[in-house]
């Protein structure tokens, strides 16, 4: 697919098929935030790919936004790994690019995704028995858009260029 049909096609898919995504297409979508550039290149990443039944309870107990996804990925920053500054560290940075790669990739081959951040913090870490060292910073369920998935509401709706740009 072409970069822009890529970007304009990607959308929040929000009821997912029982499509189970095969290992050439979880390959590629890694391999898609493998590359992504980091501060420092430090890559302070860690992608946990949760598709057990098990884990899949897990993040239903944790999030209501699974939305029936057979796999979704688990995005978690490496607090030691990561670039610090005096203004700050790059944890959030680092994992959304990384994140927004594999996202797009999943789209380029067909694979239907949505970023989520309703999740609790705590309950996930004890429930993934996370160590200090991983801060968990998304989920993305990823699969096959259910025939009567709904649209996103506001996937349309978008600012004007007036309002999000300024030319100094
Ligand atoms: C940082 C971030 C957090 C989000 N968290 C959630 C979430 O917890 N639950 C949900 O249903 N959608 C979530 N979304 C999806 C957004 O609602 C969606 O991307 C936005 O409405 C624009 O729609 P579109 O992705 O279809 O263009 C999140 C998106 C981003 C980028």
């Amino acid at each position: 697919m072409l970069f822009d049909e890529v970007i304009r096609k990607r959308e929040a898919c929000r009821k997912f098929s029982d499509y189970k995504l095969n290992d050439e297409e979880l390959d590629k979508i890694i391999e898609a935030g493998r590359i992504a550039p980091s501060a420092k290149n430090n890559q302070p990443i860690k992608i946990f790919v949760c598709r057990s039944e098990e884990a899949l309870k897990k993040i239903d107990e944790v999030s209501p936004c699974r939305y029936g996804a057979p796999q979704v990925l688990l995005i978690c920053g490496l607090k030691d790994q990561v670039y610090k500054s005096n203004e700050g560290d790059t944890l959030d940075v680092d994992c959304a690019i990384c994140a927004t790669h594999m996202m797009l990739e999943a789209t380029n081959i067909g694979i239907d995704n949505i970023w989520i951040r309703m999740f609790d913090d705590k309950k996930l870490i004890e429930a993934f028995n996370l160590d200090d060292n991983l801060k968990p910073v998304c989920l993305i369920p990823m699969g096959k858009r259910s025939e009567d998935a709904p649209i996103s509401p506001k996937h349309n709706i978008r600012k004007d260029k007036k309002e999000l740009v300024e030319y100094i």
